[in-house]
């Protein structure tokens, strides 16, 4: 049969893993947020030199890893003998850049859910969507939690959409444009992820009205959760794993 699988992800989403709490997106992490009850994660994805898709949310290696310079320069032989972890805490050091293949027999293991922001290098956003689309048909092959693809760069969504059709896309907007909505539409977007800044009920009504659902990244407080969820919001990334509990 054809069916379409289930939407995946929860309302609470772990953003880079486990926010502040460890060393962003390393697999440590995604234990961190698993440990804190998060069945869904928003990670950032990039290509080494060599095509290897790896987690990394900067252009260059050097705030979050013991390298230097851009992440695209390096093999992923070199990539993967960098420490990840001691920058954040003596606690993590060692721990390695996470390849989404590391990643994504964690998650599969474990049957967690996984919203993959491509997070190109310059001027490689078609090919990071293409091989990305590429690599999660393949590893993620049989399963019935699907990842969900987002980008701020059009260009990247229509890579993913060119190798892994069918595969769910999202737009992220932080900055309003007058475009977005006709952009996510004719992208075949399934979801819209605005800065929560820019969402509200208008905002929401007009997503929900293309047949979408509406995120928002980064709410840490409370109050703005509360009332965003109250407008019928149906997603919201979060660096703090500790203080939202994913049951509520
Ligand atoms: O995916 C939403 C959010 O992660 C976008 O901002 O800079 O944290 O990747 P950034
Ligand atoms: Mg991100």
């Amino acid at each position: 049969s054809t069916d379409t699988p289930p939407w995946p992800l929860p309302f609470w989403i772990a953003h880079r893993g486990a926010g502040r709490l460890a060393p962003e997106n390393t697999l440590a992490a995604f234990r961190a947020g698993a440990a804190f009850g998060y069945r869904a994660f928003e990670c950032d994805l990039k290509l080494s030199r060599d095509g290897v898709p790896f987690l990394l949310h900067d252009d260059d290696l050097d705030r979050t890893s013991s390298g230097r310079g851009p992440a695209g320069a390096q093999d992923w032989s070199q990539l993967s003998r960098l420490d990840a972890g001691r920058w954040h805490s003596r606690q993590h050091a060692g721990e390695p850049l996470a390849s989404l293949e590391a990643m994504a027999a964690f998650l599969i293991a474990n049957q967690l859910a996984i919203n993959i922001e491509l997070k190109p290098n310059p001027g490689q956003a078609w090919e990071t969507g293409e091989v990305l689309g590429r690599e999660v048909t393949r590893l993620w092959a049989g399963q019935t939690l699907r990842p969900v693809f987002s980008s701020f760069d059009p260009e990247a969504l229509a890579g993913v959409r060119h190798s892994a059709p069918d595969e769910r896309r999202a737009l992220l907007l932080n900055l309003p444009r007058d475009s977005w909505l006709d952009e996510a539409k004719a992208l075949g977007c399934c979801a819209v992820i605005t800065n929560y800044l820019l969402m509200d009920a208008a905002r929401l009504d007009a997503i929900h009205a293309a047949g979408m659902r509406a995120l928002v990244y980064t709410v840490n407080d409370e109050p703005t959760a509360q009332r965003l969820r109250a407008l019928g919001l149906d997603g919201l990334i979060t660096d703090a794993v500790d203080r939202f509990s994913p049951a509520a």
